[in-house]
């Protein structure tokens, strides 16, 4: 949520400003601005809507001289997105400017303390405060005016700040909310991801919870809330700009779908070993993962539904109770936790903030926690005792499509690792599901083969008001995924149903013409389905059905069938939840939305 950005050096910073914000869009796109430190002293330029009009507005930075800089872009949380509420802010002299990610929860008694002492806002932001904040406690030490004001914030940030007094300077400082710091040839930069950055360096620092950056041309020195100088050692990244461009593709979205067979065996290959998985990032012999007697997983959106099948997969194979809540729920219903507990987060940003507050909350009662996570260094990567990451590699699109099918592979890996622990699984079976993970790759590629069949049907839905997706057990789960997709980016309402749910009040919404994809992916459970497929056709529906190769019987029920290759019944939604995919780009993609940036939507999403 909101992407920030700094840059101080040798070049002019508008357009090295731009240009990482264009990275960060995905974060944030109601509005966008920047402020730059020329010789007039600091300009800013913002508006209200995407990126592109403030490009256009500035002349692509030219209109901004200077060589030190700060920019956002923002997804709006205080304030309607407007020009007013967009950042960067000033304090009231505009001789500090700042720009914020994150929220500021004790904003309204820190600002009706300023407004006590004469200060006036203009606009409706948390992030006015950060400013007249840092006016109120600054007298010419930055540092010191930054310390202040981290002990009167409550809640989250990423700042990047510019002092009048302190030209060729550039402040930031984090908590709770993304932040790196790029250590480039000829300047050094800030920002809230490592695609920002990779055009000019690799070597990234990242800034831990309430730690300082101060950056100029040729230095960065970090502090901590103390003020004491702390040495911190740069990482290499290693991947490079190419994988967070769009390579030919129209969207992002599309182009990550097709990255999937490469993301899933990147995830999987260096897990097999000899026959043998090998999760060495778990950090727990045989012994110990006999000793845990329940699994949480516990995670939001699209990784929650990851979780939802998992559960299947992890009390099929494992036997292992297994329990799986949205972060968001169980952060706050009180869960009962104790030594024999392992709690699964999930998330492909490693920064949402219900799924990171979970793991701080199983930390808390001593249980042990695994993150699931794809963005290295990410704030529950770092924070839970051990990390499995999936390498899905940068994924831009705001709806997840690389990212979740790794993060199945993942809990795949992991069931079976369990399962293999607590000798649940002769090796003839184990060998015959670490043989159908390694087909996973190829079977995907097969499936993306049903493109135009694909997007030919889709235009068919372009005008429709309701699609329901229905399936039962893991089907249910591969249903409540294939129709996040399809409404998150087209907009077009949806809703997934246990099949057999469906009689106990929504079939009353279905009306001749109303599409109902339909999965069946779970042999012993097609005929249940098949049956509840009758039920809809019956009432004027039209079926689209995913199902395995061979169960041709469906054709006599549904009036369009995809077909995936034979896997066992637990591994399914890896193939199923492709033709979903491609059904939910291409009807967005026909009705002219903006699939990569669905309105209202963020990537990463850093507030409760
Ligand atoms: O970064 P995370 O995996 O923690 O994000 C969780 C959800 O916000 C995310 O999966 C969201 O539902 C997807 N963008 C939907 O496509």
């Amino acid at each position: 949520m909101c992407g920030i950005v700094g840059y101080v050096g040798e070049n002019q910073a508008a357009p090295i400003l731009l240009d990482g914000l264009y990275k960060l869009e995905y974060r944030g796109y109601d509005s966008a601005g920047i402020a730059v430190y020329g010789e007039e002293g600091i300009k800013v330029a913002k508006a209200r809507g995407r990126l592109k009009i403030l490009d256009e507005m500035t002349h692509g930075g030219a209109m901004l001289p200077g060589t030190a800089g700060i920019g956002h872009t923002r997804w709006a949380t205080h304030g309607a997105p407007n020009d007013v509420n967009a950042h960067p802010h000033f304090n009231r002299d505009e001789s500090i400017v700042v720009v914020h990610n994150g929220i500021i929860e004790n904003y309204l008694k820190l600002k009706k303390k300023l407004e006590g002492k004469g200060y006036q806002f203009c606009s409706e932001t948390d992030t006015e405060v950060v400013a007249q904040l840092l006016d109120y406690y600054y007298d010419g030490d930055p540092l010191k005016a930054i310390t202040k004001i981290m002990h009167r914030m409550e809640g989250s940030y990423a700042l990047g700040i510019l002092f009048k007094d302190h030209p060729g300077t550039v402040y930031a400082v984090r908590k709770d909310s993304p932040l790196i710091v790029g250590h480039g040839q000829g300047g050094n930069l800030i920002a809230s991801d490592v695609p920002a950055v990779l055009k000019y360096t690799r070597s990234v620092y990242f800034i831990e919870n309430e730690e300082i950056a101060k950056l100029t041309k040729d230095d960065i020195t970090f502090y901590n809330i103390d003020e004491e100088v702390l040495v911190k050692e740069p990482s290499e990244i290693g991947w490079d700009i190419s994988a967070a461009e769009k390579g030919g593709y129209e969207h992002f979205m599309l182009k990550e779908i097709y990255e999937q067979p490469k993301a899933i065996a990147d995830t999987l290959n260096p897990r097999l070993k000899d026959g043998r998985i090998v999760i060495e990032e778990l950090k727990m012999d045989d012994e110990e993962i006999r000793q845990i007697h329940k699994i949480f997983i516990v995670a939001c959106g699209s990784a929650y539904h990851t979780g939802v099948t998992s559960k299947y997969v992890f009390e099929g194979l494992a036997r292992i109770p297994t329990e799986v809540d949205l972060a968001s729920e169980f952060r706050y219903r009180n869960p009962i936790l104790d030594e024999h507990t392992l709690v699964v987060i999930i998330s492909q940003s490693g920064e949402t903030a219900d799924s990171l507050a979970a793991l701080r909350l199983a930390k808390s009662q001593g249980v042990r926690t695994l993150g699931i996570v794809n963005v290295v260094g990410s704030s529950i990567a770092r924070e839970a005792d051990n990390v499995m990451y999936t390498w899905a590699g940068p994924e831009i699109a705001v709806a997840t499509t690389k990212a979740y099918s790794t993060q199945l592979i993942a809990q795949y890996l992991l069931a079976l690792k369990f399962a293999q622990a607590r000798r649940m699984l002769p090796e003839e079976e184990l060998a015959g599901y670490i043989a159908d993970l390694r087909k996973i790759p190829d079977q995907v590629e097969m499936v993306l083969g049903n493109k135009e069949k694909i997007q030919k049907f889709a235009n068919r839905y372009l005008a429709a008001k309701d699609i329901f997706f229905i399936g039962r057990g893991i089907d249910y789960a591969i249903s409540m995924e294939g129709s996040l997709k399809l409404k998150e980016i087209s907009y077009i309402h949806s809703d997934a149903y246990a099949a057999g749910e469906l009689k106990h009040g929504t079939i009353s919404l279905i009306e001749e013409g109303t599409l109902v994809v339909a999965v069946l992916t779970q042999a012993e459970l097609y005929k249940k389905t098949i049956s509840n497929m009758v039920e809809v056709r019956s009432r004027g529906a039209f079926v689209m059905a995913v199902t395995n190769s061979g169960n041709q019987e469906v054709e006599k029920t549904a009036d369009f069938v995809i077909y995936i290759p034979e896997t066992n019944r637990y591994f399914t939604n890896s193939l199923a939840i492709i033709p979903l995919q491609m059904f939910g780009y291409y009807v967005a993609l026909g009705k002219g939305c903006d699939v990569d940036k669905p309105r209202n939507l963020a990537k990463s999403v850093t507030v409760e």
